[in-house]
């Protein structure tokens, strides 16, 4: 397994105070903590900041969505490109509350993904069946499409060297945690899957995951590290995590 990777995924939480105290103490705190790569994604206002601040460390920056398109008429919106000229290294594409709140299919994910590619930045694609989903059988369904999505559009080798976090949409700030052993399993299905095309991505789980149940997610020989929601902007909780990741 190359180096874990803990992201803080803030969604639309922040100001720049949070920014200046968050960031500061993460960034300061990787030095001692080179056995894992750790990341933050703050809301796009913020990212500028986040980049000031956390320059010369080992802590990386991403963002939590972008655009579809390289530049034009498309108002509202923030291409790869200007997340790259920030300071970005990652972006999230696909997280469930932009699938359900924000109408986004798999098609539309699939060409962010693309366009994170052209912009150089690392995607971080998610993926997660819903509860009902799980309970009728269809987890392994769900996720199998959500990934060709991708692969169709993107070619067999572009999530070689993606991220990707799977996140049971049940699980997501809702304190009900995977059990390491559904991790797993989910886990081992997806790395199956893109392994048969070359590719050896890094996954990684999200879902409440918490300083007290880290460590036995963690240690699932498939989950490479983590997404984290809540437990991100507290920097106690969110470095305690990343502890948990560091190999033992
Ligand atoms: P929580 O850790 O708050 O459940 O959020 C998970 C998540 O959605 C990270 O992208």
């Amino acid at each position: 397994m190359s180096r874990p990777l803990v992201v803080g995924n803030w969604k639309m939480f922040g100001d720049r105070q949070m920014v200046a105290g968050l960031v500061g103490a993460v960034a300061e705190a990787a030095a001692a903590r080179a056995g894992v790569a750790i990341a933050v994604c703050p809301p796009f206002p913020y990212l500028s900041q986040a980049a000031a601040v956390l320059q010369g460390s080992a802590l990386r920056l991403g963002a939590q969505n972008l655009a579809v398109e390289a530049s034009g008429a498309y108002t509202g919106e923030v291409s790869g490109a200007m997340l790259r000229d920030v300071g970005c290294h990652y972006v999230i594409v696909g997280h469930s509350e932009r699938r359900s709140l924000f109408g986004e299919d798999s098609a539309l994910v699939a060409r962010k993904f693309r366009a994170a590619l052209a912009a150089d930045l690392t995607p971080i694609l998610c993926v997660g069946e819903q509860l009902a989903e799980r309970e009728a059988g269809d987890t392994e369904r769900v996720i199998a499409a959500q990934l060709d999505a991708v692969l169709e559009l993107c070619g067999e080798q572009a999530l070689a060297g993606a991220v990707i976090a799977y996140e049971p949409v049940w699980a997501i700030g809702t304190g009900k945690v995977a059990t390491p052993e559904q991790a797993q399993a989910v886990h081992r299905f997806i790395r199956q899957r893109v392994s048969a095309a070359g590719s050896t991505p890094t996954i990684l789980y999200g879902g409440s995951v918490k300083p007290d149940n880290a460590a036995g997610l963690f240690a699932q020989p498939d989950v490479d590290g983590g997404l984290i929601g809540g437990a991100s902007l507290v920097a106690d909780q969110f470095l305690s995590i990343c502890d948990a990741a560091l190999p033992r």
